[in-house]
C-alpha cells in the first residue's frame, strides 16, 4: 500500500478541514447516545405507574431538541467533508498535471494518453471519495464504537461479553473483503484506461476512421473493451454484493442472543424494561455504521488501489534539468553521439560528429529514417542524449538548465501541432504576451500573413484541435511563425516545409536569411535546391554522418548527395 503516503500528505495539508470534520462528528455521535438513554428512563419511568404526562411531554421535546441539533451539526460535518475532498481532488489534478506536462518525451512513447487520461479523472474520483465519504464514515465508526461500547460494557457486561461473539468473524470476513476489493479494483481501473485509450485514440484519428470507412470494425473492437470492462466491475461488484448479506447476518446473531440472554435477564429481574430498552436501542446505534464499515472498507481499498496508480505517475523521474548558469549560445557541436531510444532497440544514431560555427546555416539531409529528427530531438533534448555528446557554445547539452536550453532554441516540428485556440495565441505560444506586431512580423516572415487576412477573423481565428481548420501547408506555416517569433538564437525547422509549395518554401528561407542574421538555423529538408545555399550539408545515411562539406564539395564527391541531386533536378526538369 505505497499509496498512503500521498493520503496522510493531503491530511496533513488540509489538517484544519480534517480537525473539523473529526470534531463535528464527535459532536454529533454525543448528541446521538443521548435519545437512547431518554426513551429507556422514560420507560423505567412510566413502569413506576405514577407517571405525569407533563414529565413526558418533556421528555419528547428534549428528544426533539436534541434531534434538531444533531441534524445541524449533521449538516456541518457533511458540508465541511465534500469541500474538503473537493479541495483535495483540485489539489491532485492540478498536482498530476504539472507533472504529466514535466514527464519526459521518452515516457510518451510507452504510454497511452488515454491511460494518463483514466487517472486523471476517474482515479482521481475514486481518490476523492474516499477523502470524502470514507474519512467521514471511518471517524463515525470509531467515535461510535469508542462512545457506546463501554456503555454497553457499563448497562450489561455479561450481555456485551456474548454479543461481541460475533466479532472475530465479522474481521475475518472484512479483511477477505478488503483484499479481494483492492485486487478487483486494481483491474478495473487498468482496463479503464484501455477503454479511455480507445475512445481517444478513435476520436483523435476520426478522419481516417472515416476514410477508411472502419467504424464497425472499431464500434465492435470498442464494445469488446467495454464488455470486458463490464465483466471486471461485476467482479469487483460481485465482492461487495456478498460481504453486506453475510455481515448484516453475522451481526444480527448478535442481537438474537441479546433478546434470548437479555430478555431473560428482564425476566429473572436482574434487568429493568427501560435498561434493556437501552441497551438494545445502542446495540442498533453500533450496528448502523458497522454495516456501513463494509462500504467504506470497499471505498478505502478502490481509493487506495487509485491512489497507487496516481503514485505510479507521481514517482516517474522528471526530464532531468542540467545546473545553473548560462552559456554562450551559438555554436554547436556533436562529438562522437551515439544513441538509442530504448536499451533493446538498435542504434539510431552512430558516432555523429560534426561542429557548426555561430550563426551558420546547416542543413540536414537524408533519406527517411537516417535519424534527422532524432538527431535534432537530442539537441534540444527533447531525449536524452549521453554526457558529452552534444555541446551549445562549449557547453555540454546535459549541464544548460532546460528553460534556458529551450530559450536559446526554437523548434519548428516535423508534425505541426497547434492548439485549439486563436491563431495569435498560437503564434506567440512563446511570448509573455501576443503582441500584434511581434505576431504579424512572425506571421509574415513565414509567409502566412496574406492567409490570414483572408480569414474572417484574421489572427483571432479559432483553428479548430489540432489546427484541424487549417491547410497542411498553413500549419506548417504557423508553427514556423511560433518560432520566429521567439528569436531565439538556434532555430530548428525540422522537415518543416513538407506540406509548402516550393515558392513559398524559398520566400520563407529568403526571409530567414534576412531576419535571422547571426541566427544558427538547423534545417532539415527533402527539397535540395532549397538548402544548397547553407553553410554546411550533413549528409545522414543509417545513422552514420556519410559526408559534411558545402553544397559543391559534396557534389564533387559523387556520393549520396550527389546522387539524391541529380535525382531530383531531373525530376525537376520534368516539371
Ligand atoms: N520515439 C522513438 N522510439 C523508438 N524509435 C524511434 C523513435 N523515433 C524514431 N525512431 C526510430 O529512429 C529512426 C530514425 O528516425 P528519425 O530520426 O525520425 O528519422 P528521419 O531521418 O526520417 O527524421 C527510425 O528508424 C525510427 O523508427
Ligand atoms: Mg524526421
Amino acid at each position: 500500500m505505497k499509496g498512503l503516503s500521498l493520503f496522510s500528505t493531503r491530511l496533513w495539508r488540509y489538517r484544519g478541514w480534517v480537525l473539523g470534520v473529526v470534531v463535528a462528528i464527535v459532536v454529533v455521535d454525543l448528541i446521538g447516545l443521548i435519545p437512547p438513554w431518554i426513551v429507556g428512563s422514560a420507560v423505567d419511568y412510566l413502569s413506576t405507574g405514577a407517571a405525569e404526562p407533563r414529565t413526558l411531554w418533556l421528555w419528547g421535546f428534549l428528544i426533539l431538541g436534541v434531534e434538531c441539533g444533531r441534524a445541524c451539526m449533521r449538516f456541518t460535518w457533511r458540508r465541511i467533508a465534500f469541500d474538503f475532498s473537493r479541495r483535495v481532488e483540485m489539489d491532485l489534478r492540478n498536482e498530476f498535471m504539472a507533472r504529466a506536462v514535466r514527464l519526459p518525451p521518452s515516457y510518451f512513447d510507452r504510454t497511452t494518453i488515454g491511460d494518463l487520461m483514466s487517472r486523471a479523472t476517474s482515479d482521481i474520483d475514486q481518490v476523492r471519495m474516499l477523502f470524502g465519504m470514507g474519512l467521514l464514515t471511518l471517524f463515525d465508526v470509531l467515535t461510535i464504537v469508542v462512545t457506546t461500547l463501554p456503555i454497553l460494557i457499563w448497562l450489561n457486561p455479561t450481555l456485551t461479553l456474548y454479543t461481541s461473539l460475533p466479532l472475530p468473524f465479522l474481521a475475518v470476513i472484512c479483511w477477505k473483503v478488503f483484499i479481494e476489493t483492492h485486487r478487483r479494483s486494481h483491474a478495473v481501473q487498468e482496463q479503464l484506461g484501455d477503454v479511455t485509450a480507445r475512445v481517444v485514440e478513435n476520436l483523435n484519428g476520426i478522419r481516417v476512421v472515416k476514410a477508411f470507412a472502419t467504424e464497425d470494425v472499431e464500434k465492435e473492437r470498442f464494445e469488446q473493451l467495454s464488455s470486458v470492462q463490464v465483466r471486471l466491475s461485476l467482479s469487483l461488484a460481485r465482492v461487495q454484493a456478498v460481504f453486506f448479506p453475510i455481515f448484516t447476518i453475522v451481526f444480527e446473531t448478535g442481537t438474537l442472543l441479546v433478546l434470548w440472554i437479555g430478555g431473560s435477564s428482564v425476566v429473572r429481574g436482574d434487568l429493568t424494561v427501560g435498561d434493556f430498552l437501552k441497551y438494545v436501542l445502542y446495540l442498533g446505534w453500533l450496528t448502523g455504521p458497522m454495516v456501513g464499515l463494509g462500504w467504506t472498507l470497499s471505498l478505502y481499498q478502490r481509493g487506495i488501489a487509485s491512489m497507487e496508480r496516481l503514485n505510479q505517475i507521481f514517482g516517474l523521474p522528471e526530464a532531468e534539468d542540467g545546473a545553473a548558469g548560462g552559456a554562450a549560445p551559438g555554436a554547436v557541436e556533436f562529438r562522437n553521439l551515439t544513441f538509442r531510444f530504448a536499451p533493446d532497440r538498435e542504434d539510431v544514431l552512430r558516432d555523429v560528429s560534426f561542429s557548426v560555427p555561430a550563426g551558420a546555416s546547416v542543413a540536414i539531409v537524408g533519406r527517411t529514417g537516417a535519424g534527422k529528427t532524432a538527431l535534432l530531438n537530442l539537441l534540444a533534448r527533447l531525449y536524452q542524449p549521453p554526457r558529452g555528446s552534444i555541446f551549445i557554445g562549449g557547453r555540454d547539452v546535459r549541464d544548460i538548465p532546460l528553460a534556458s536550453l529551450r530559450q536559446m532554441i526554437a523548434v519548428v516540428p516535423q508534425e505541426p501541432f497547434l492548439f485549439s485556440d486563436t491563431l495569435a495565441e498560437n503564434i506567440a505560444l512563446g511570448l509573455p504576451a501576443p503582441e500584434p506586431a511581434v505576431v504579424e512580423a512572425a506571421s509574415r516572415a513565414a509567409c502566412l500573413h496574406e492567409a490570414v487576412e483572408r480569414f474572417p477573423q484574421g489572427y483571432e481565428q479559432i483553428v479548430g484541435e489540432r489546427g484541424v481548420t487549417l491547410s497542411g501547408g498553413q500549419k506548417q506555416r504557423a508553427c514556423i511563425a511560433r518560432a520566429l517569433a521567439v528569436n531565439a538564437p538556434i532555430l530548428i525547422l525540422d522537415d518543416a516545409f513538407s506540406s509548402v509549395d516550393a515558392e513559398t518554401e524559398d520566400r520563407v528561407v529568403a526571409n530567414m536569411r534576412e531576419a535571422g542574421r547571426g541566427r544558427t538555423v538547423f534545417t532539415v529538408s527533402h527539397r535540395l535546391s532549397s538548402v544548397m545555399d547553407a553553410d554546411l550539408i550533413v549528409v545522414l545515411h543509417e545513422g552514420r554522418v556519410a559526408a559534411v562539406g558545402r553544397h559543391e564539395d559534396l557534389i564533387r564527391r559523387h556520393g549520396l548527395y550527389a546522387d539524391l541531386w541529380r535525382k531530383q533536378q531531373l525530376e525537376e526538369g520534368i516539371r
